[in-house]
């Protein structure tokens, strides 16, 4: 008899997003002369830009002539693009970091996901913070690391409150700790971590042999210029963090799927005898193994950002976003909301002081505005939602309006 992975059932019946798409699209269905502009799920919404798109083309005409075609390529990511990672994205910014320690993947929510799996099921100590991408919940829920959720927590974990009252960024748990995961600029609350912050967790890690799994996909949106884009800008963190990037949100690839994860070669992991393993080489194993690489166009794309015009249209298309995002954070604050977020970070996160679900129903009926609602990033998201500001100028606009009529109507 096959028998399932019972963990699963111990999950909310579908991911969050398809969640608010199956909302959304019965809307639709039911109303298909309202049409429904969707500041819900962070998708870009801008094309490609020119040096990406011209790299693009050009890598698929090598593809079309033998002397030049490609076959399997590297399982970590072809040379010339790690090495331009390594130069622009942390070398520039004085971090340790080598083009042999970046592995190039089809995205950050598959690396965030699958990094679990080198670490241990039994006993590990999980620091989760809440609100949160809910990958990182449910993907050690499948693997077995958490009891069941009670009361919209699940048993095993422990939460990081993001709330108003830290300004979202969470304090660091009195117990000890072996797994964090930390995510600045932060999805969903667009609130950023300082270098101190940073700092402070960098030093907890090391006490507790702990790792920190960094997601900084949202980096290229941070303009302050004190707050850093990597964690690797904290000395020492090489010894203890795994940081997760992308180009989906830098270089609108959410179509096109290309990111990359840093594992340092001095990271090391326990075996339950306590001796020390290299965690760069069971990630190389499990990549190897799982993974063909992302295809050879997409990486030639990919590398285009880093040259002097592509990091002038990239910047370009961030400032627009954040345009979007300043536009969002007035008019909820015009409103009378409480906002974070949207200056170095593309989300803007309301609190509504209402039920989450309601007022995401409330946009969704009498303004056809789909925001997403806090509840499904955790309890402490209750009584906010998040508003992404990937869209149109004219969208954004049009949704702003709707929105102020609506709210002002109640
Ligand atoms: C989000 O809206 O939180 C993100 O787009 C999800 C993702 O990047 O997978």
């Amino acid at each position: 008899m096959i028998r399932i992975n019972e963990n699963y059932l111990k999950l909310k019946a579908s991911y969050l997003f398809s969640d608010i798409a199956k909302r959304v699209g019965a809307y639709t269905a039911a109303n298909p002369d309202k049409p429904v502009i969707r500041l819900g799920i962070g998708d870009v919404t801008e094309p490609l830009a020119p040096s990406v798109l011209k790299a693009f083309h050009a890598g698929v005409d090598e593809m079309a002539v033998r002397a030049t075609f490609k076959g399997y390529g590297p399982e970590q990511g072809y040379a010339f693009l790690r090495e331009a990672i390594a130069a622009h994205d942390y070398a520039a910014r004085g971090c340790p970091i080598a083009a042999d320690e970046i592995f190039v993947s089809d995205g950050s929510k598959c690396d965030c996901g699958n990094i679990q799996e080198i670490f241990a099921t039994e006993g590990l100590k999980l620091a989760i913070p809440d609100p949160v991408y809910p990958v990182y919940v449910d993907t050690n829920v499948m693997a077995g690391r958490t009891g069941t959720n009670l009361d919209g927590r699940y048993q095993c974990i422990t939460y990081l409150d993001c709330t108003p009252a830290n300004g979202y960024v969470p304090a660091i748990p009195s117990g000890a700790s072996d797994l964090i995961y930390l995510c600045f600029p932060n999805n969903p609350t667009g609130a950023v971590a300082t270098r101190e912050q940073l700092a402070a967790w960098v030093a907890y890690a090391k006490a507790n042999k702990a790792l920190i799994l960094f997601d900084s996909a949202y980096e290229a949106y941070i303009r302050d210029p004190k707050i850093p884009h990597s964690i690797y800008e904290i000395p020492g963190a090489d010894e203890v963090a795994i940081e997760f990037r992308s180009f989906s949100k830098t270089a609108g690839f959410t179509g096109t799927r290309c990111a990359y994860t840093v594992v340092p070669k001095k990271l090391q992991a326990y075996d339950a005898a306590g001796n020390a393993h290299g965690v760069h080489a069971l990630w190389n194993r499990r990549h190897t193994t799982k993974f063909n690489g992302v295809s050879y166009p997409v990486q030639k794309a990919a590398a285009a950002i880093y040259t002097p015009e592509g990091q002038a249209e990239v910047k370009a298309m961030t400032d627009f976003y954040l345009a979007n995002a300043a536009l969002i954070r007035k008019a909820m604050n015009d409103l009378g909301f409480s906002t974070v977020g949207g200056d170095n970070a593309p989300y803007i996160w309301v609190n509504t002081g209402t039920d989450s679900w309601a007022f995401f129903d409330k946009l969704l009926n009498e303004a056809q505005v789909v925001c997403t609602p806090g509840a499904g990033f955790g309890k402490c998201g209750e009584g906010h939602v998040r508003i992404s500001a990937f869209n149109s100028r004219e969208n954004v606009e049009k949704a702003l309006v709707r929105i102020a009529a609506a709210l002002k109507k109640a």
